[in-house]
């Protein structure tokens, strides 16, 4: 038996935890590992290293991928995994781990329709990938987004503004959702749910006759940029409003506890599934429990958005 291992896609603190987790796991059973560089891009090139206990030491707290990431189009081409899968049968890697996220767990299935043995662990921070309850790297992203902006609250209220702060997420809106009702926002604006601009100034309005002066507009990128909001917010309110887009801090940084955690115990479990010869899912945390899920029912899981907390939002910021 042989791991090969990579991380594909957006990187997510924890991508090294986990990385950490399957390497230690394998050594503990004398099973060679390889380190795929660069993602799936990598594996078209073979760029691939032997790892062994050293090559993660010292890594469990660092963001990013000490592998590297990419997003490949040739490797979405059937002539790209079929590629692929030639050069681990050229290596002898008989099972293939990825971490990353939705498109790279969806690669992770064309592998196995071509009858690789794949393991995939659910890293991203927009946290999509809906058959885990969380995916590694959110939390230490929401974690960024509420240190972020609760500096920029700070000069929010000094000068009586409002602004508009745009976090990432693709089309999901868990970062803002999560980090909104964190930071006490007072408008969450996400994908999933329609909104009406009125409205949202109305609210705003509201606050204002009542004497609140500053407000925090929570913004998903899925609903578009923060430059197109703040000049109608401020033509409508007559408050003051500047933006923000948080940008690629929300990728970076140390883990948090609950990422190291989930990454760690799902690298465990990835390669325990694959000594017991149950390869082909995805280690999923669900309800509290790790589950190895196959890969083609994980994927069509529909992500849930969390409309309870969206609405304990509204009622919290009046
Ligand atoms: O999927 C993670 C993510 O950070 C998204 O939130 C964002 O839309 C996208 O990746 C940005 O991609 P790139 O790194 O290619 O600019």
């Amino acid at each position: 038996m042989k791991i090969g291992i990579l991380t594909s896609g957006g990187d997510a603190p924890g991508m090294n935890a986990a990385l950490r987790a399957v390497v230690r796991t394998a050594v503990y059973h004398n099973i060679p590992i390889y380190g795929i560089n660069n993602g799936y891009a990598g594996l078209l090139e073979k760029d691939i290293i032997p790892l062994t206990v050293y090559s993660v030491a010292n890594i469990i707290q660092l963001g990013g991928t000490i592998l590297r990431s990419s997003r490949s189009e040739f490797f979405q081409t059937v002539t790209g995994q079929k590629t692929a899968t030639r050069i681990l049968e050229e290596y002898g890697i008989d099972h293939l781990v990825v971490i990353g996220g939705d498109g790279s767990l969806k690669g992770a299935m064309a592998l196995k329709e071509l009858g690789v043995n794949v393991m995939g662990i659910p890293a991203t921070i927009d946290n999509d990938f809906g058959a885990s309850d969380f995916n590694i790297g959110f939390d230490t992203a929401v974690n960024t987004a509420i240190d972020a902006i609760s500096k920029i609250r700070d000069t929010t209220y000094s000068h009586n503004r409002i602004n508009v702060v745009q976090v990432m997420g693709r089309k999901c809106g868990d970062i803002a959702l999560y980090a909104g009702f964190s930071v006490g926002a007072e408008i969450v604006i996400v994908p999933e749910v329609e909104y009406d601009f009125e409205d949202i100034c109305n609210t705003l309005l509201r606050g204002k006759e009542r004497g609140k002066m500053h407000n925090i507009v929570m913004l998903a990128e899925g609903r578009g940029s923060y430059r197109d909001y703040i000049v109608p917010i401020e033509e409508r309110t007559r408050v003051t409003t500047r933006g923000t887009n948080l940008g690629y801090i929300q990728r970076g940084g140390s883990p948090s506890h609950y990422d190291r955690n989930i990454a760690g115990n799902m690298g465990y479990h990835a390669v325990e599934a694959i000594i017991k010869n149950q390869s082909g899912g995805v280690i999923v945390k669900r309800n509290g429990n790790y589950i190895n899920m196959p890969l083609e029912e994980a994927l069509e899981v529909p992500k849930v958005f969390n409309k309870d907390l969206y609405d304990k939002i509204r009622i919290l910021s009046i």
